[in-house]
């Protein structure tokens, strides 16, 4: 009996391990646990930042989420509006093929995402060609339709992806994955790879498209700045872990974890003596498949006590809404952002 959720997805408890194997005889040689644990809500119409540096699961979440990675442990409801709530995790194979029809993901590079054989038209029309939703006129109208909605001219339609530049190429990949019109979509890094001059237009984009089609976001960044100003609650990961949650507002202007305090103060302000400064100031993510014990962050940590090497401190809720995990976020004085990033592509 699965608990109903409240939420379009909710994200209870998954763990994911990777075993690394070397050599002719491809011996064991480690685990990553990609994903510890790790849980969170993405509410209806909302947007959800998952932000953290390299390496700490991001990606890794986004494709057990959509499927293509089989969780260990945990539960990933999905609330469908046909079938009620469905725990994605051990759904039999006809539940999650009707269920995944509402659930998209974007990647970060458009490239990788297109065909390039293949014609924008067949592009677009493909989802909705093998679902067998749509043939003839009205798929050709729908095609149309969905161009003009990502702010491409169907003149375009017969063209191939390189006669296109990198933002109308995503542009493309954005109209594929709303062919279908999912509820949920899993934007992985999608403005990172576009130039940061049409950065901004993509993310506005994403926004219209969201009020006109009361879409869903999960959307995976490294960069801050772009998760301030285009989400409502972000979610914090570092090395497998969640560790921080909250509304997104608040949680820049008073962190109640340290690596979130770290993260906030290494991007760029206008005006301010951090520009040009891009990494985590405390030095470098450490191996994942040998994170350091007790709290992952510990080493690089400025606040670190005995504790920290020896407990792992529980994801708690420090306040209402807002959840850490660190054995001092009581006490912590904490810095938030106090300026405008001078990076971050800013909507309308
Ligand atoms: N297929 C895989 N096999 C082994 N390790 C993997 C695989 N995919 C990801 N990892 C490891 O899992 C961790 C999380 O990776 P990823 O989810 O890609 O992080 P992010 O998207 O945050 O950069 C990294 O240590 C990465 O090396
Ligand atoms: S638990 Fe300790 S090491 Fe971890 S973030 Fe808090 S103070 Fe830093
Ligand atoms: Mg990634």
């Amino acid at each position: 009996m699965i608990e109903a959720a409240p939420n379009l997805l909710e994200v209870r408890g998954v763990s994911k391990t990777f075993t690394l194997s070397a050599g002719l005889f491809r011996r064991d040689t480690g685990v990553v646990r990609a994903l510890d644990d790790i849980s969170f809500s993405v509410p209806a119409g909302s947007t959800v930042g998952l932000v953290g540096e390299s390496g700490c699961g991001k990606s890794t979440m986004g494709h057990v989420i959509m499927g293509g990675l089989k969780a260990d442990a945990g539960e990933i409801v999905f609330t469908d509006p046909e079938q009620g709530p469905v725990n994605l995790v051990g759904a039999g194979k006809q539940t999650l093929r009707h269920v995944r029809l509402n659930m998209q993901m974007i990647f970060q590079d458009p490239n990788a995402s297109l065909n390039p054989r293949m014609r924008l038209f067949d592009l677009i029309a493909e989802p909705l060609v093998i679902n067998k939703v749509l043939s003839g006129k009205a798929l050709e109208e729908r095609v149309v339709q969905l161009l003009e909605q990502v702010g491409l001219s169907p003149r375009y339609m017969f063209r191939h992806p390189h006669a296109l530049s990198g933002g109308q190429r995503q542009r493309v990949v954005i109209a594929r994955a709303l062919a279908l019109n999912p509820q949920l979509v899993v934007a992985d890094e999608p403005i990172s790879a576009l130039d940061v001059s049409i950065q901004a237009q993509t993310l506005n984009l994403l926004k219209d498209l969201q009020q006109e089609r009361k879409l869903t976001y999960l959307f995976i960044a490294h960069d801050l700045g772009v998760v301030n100003h285009f989400t409502d609650t972000t979610v914090v990961m570092y090395l497998g872990r969640v560790m921080e949650t909250g509304v997104t507002r608040e949680v820049f202007r008073q962190p109640l974890n340290p690596y979130t305090e770290a993260l906030i103060g290494s991007v760029p302000r206008i005006g301010g003596h951090k520009r040009g400064r891009r990494v985590v100031s405390t030095g470098e993510v450490p191996s994942a498949a040998k994170p350091p014990g007790g709290c992952h962050f510990h080493p690089r940590c400025p606040y670190a006590q005995d504790i920290c090497r020896k407990e792992v401190p529980a994801l708690r809720e420090i306040r209402p809404g807002r959840q850490s995990r660190c054995h001092f976020a009581e006490t912590l004085e904490l810095h938030g952002m106090t300026s405008e990033p001078a990076s971050a592509p800013v909507p309308h």
